[in-house]
């Protein structure tokens, strides 16, 4: 690559991620509100409700601004940050990583069609395996802002998935280039369910 282009890259890259730093401490008190659904803890009991807990403080504090602006659409969620600033939303997201994930159980008659999924991808169908951004071990890049997945409840996965494929009215944020919208379009909804059961037990 030219050299230009690359301190190109670097310079975007950087003012990317300028945002404040948390304070998980501060932003305990400021999630209280959000334990309703998220769990005090963000360890959310309820299958549709997304656990917080352990998720990459970039990749939460990146939906938390999405969300606020309305490029994610979370009704449940509608007025909530309206008042919440940008050190709010640094300090909550702060909190949520700093605590322990809970971790579920896969569904046995479908564990291995999942796995294979997500450890291989497809290559007939052009699908790259989910480990590359994920980690083997679910557990993401928190410095890349790629989310962790293990653990987190198959439902709500199995949304994620459905929303991104959507040409319309569905998850209209995703990373800077795109990348669930496209890896979404492959997946049928029989690789979405094994894949979403996979991702419930991963630890
Ligand atoms: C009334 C229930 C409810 C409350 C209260 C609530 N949320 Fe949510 N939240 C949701 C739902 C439902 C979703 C997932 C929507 C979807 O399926 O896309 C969500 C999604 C999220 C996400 C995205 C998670 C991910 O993995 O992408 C974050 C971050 C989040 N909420 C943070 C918060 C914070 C911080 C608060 C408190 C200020 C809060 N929520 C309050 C229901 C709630
Ligand atoms: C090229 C990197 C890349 C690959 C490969 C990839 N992902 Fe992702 N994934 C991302 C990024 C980046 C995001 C966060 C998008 C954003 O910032 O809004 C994401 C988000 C997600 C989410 C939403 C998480 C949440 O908490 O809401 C799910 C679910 C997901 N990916 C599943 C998968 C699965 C399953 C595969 C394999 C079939 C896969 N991903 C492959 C980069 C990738």
């Amino acid at each position: 690559m030219n050299k230009l282009i690359v301190s190109l890259l670097l310079t975007v890259g950087i003012s990317g991620v300028a945002h404040a730093a948390g304070d998980a401490t501060a932003g305990q008190a400021k999630a209280a509100v959000c334990g309703a659904c998220h769990g005090p803890d963000g360890n959310s009991m309820a299958p549709n409700f997304p656990k917080l807990a352990g998720q990459g403080e970039r990749y939460l504090n990146k939906q938390l601004h999405d969300i606020k602006s309305g490029k994610r659409t979370v009704l449940e969620m509608t007025g909530l940050l309206t008042n919440l600033s940008d050190q709010d939303l640094a300090d909550i997201s702060a909190y949520f990583a700093s605590q322990k994930g809970s971790v579920g159980a896969a569904d046995p008659k479908v564990v291995s069609r999942g796995e294979a999924l997500f450890r291989g991808g497809d290559l007939a169908k052009g699908l790259p395996s989910c480990t590359g951004c994920h980690a083997p071990d679910g557990k993401g890049n928190a410095a890349a802002g790629f989310p962790h997945l293990g653990g987190q409840h198959a439902q709500y996965i199995a949304k994620q998935l459905t929303d991104f494929r959507k040409e319309e009215g569905g998850r209209a944020n995703d990373g800077d280039t795109k990348p669930m919208q496209s890896i979404a379009k492959k997946l049928s909804d029989e690789d979405i369910a094994a894949v979403s059961s996979y991702i419930q037990g991963l630890h």
